[in-house]
């Protein structure tokens, strides 16, 4: 099941999928608890989060309109390729498209995702280039005008 869940109920996640296990104090985002930030969380059926996304409200140039970030996508390694992340995914884009009329939503890629974001109608807008301590990303794009309904 998705919901919406609280900044703090991603750190887990993204420490051990994302961060090699930093504490999780070293996890979190700057935008986390800006009032334009939302969190969403896939529960398992026993109500453990299996797969969580950040997105925040963020623009990137040139484009214009209502933007998004995503930020912090991971599936816990038991649950990966099960197609959790793509129902996460198209959840959070429906409601960016529909609730938010956001006009696109984009993201900076790990190599290991490219294939997941490009599935979902990502587009490359980058070549590769490094974060520190994170490894070679590529900025990856959605438009969701079209999505509107
Ligand atoms: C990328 C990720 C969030 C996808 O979540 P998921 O729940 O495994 O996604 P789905 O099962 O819906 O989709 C799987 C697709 O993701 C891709 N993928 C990327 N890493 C994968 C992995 N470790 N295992 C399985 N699929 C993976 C494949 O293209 C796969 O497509 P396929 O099933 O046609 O082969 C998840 O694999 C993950 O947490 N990876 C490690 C962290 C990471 O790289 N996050 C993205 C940061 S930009």
């Amino acid at each position: 099941m998705i919901k919406f869940i609280a900044t703090e109920d991603t750190l887990p996640l993204r420490s051990s999928v994302l961060r090699n296990g930093e504490p999780t104090t070293e996890c979190y985002f700057q935008a986390d608890d800006l009032p334009t930030t939302f969190h969403l969380g896939y529960h398992s059926p026993v109500d453990e989060i299996v797969s969580i996304l950040t997105c925040q409200l963020e623009s990137m140039e040139p484009y214009t309109g209502i933007g998004y970030r995503l930020r912090g996508m991971a599936t816990h390694p038991e649950w990966q390729g099960k197609g959790i992340g793509t129902l996460l995914l198209k959840e959070v884009i429906d409601h960016l498209a529909n609730e938010m009329k956001a006009d696109y939503l984009w993201c900076n890629a790990r190599r290991v995702a490219h294939d997941f974001y490009q599935n979902l109608g990502f587009e490359f807008l980058s070549e590769e280039f490094e974060i520190p301590g994170i490894g070679l990303h590529r900025v990856m794009y959605l438009d969701l005008y079209n999505k509107n309904s």
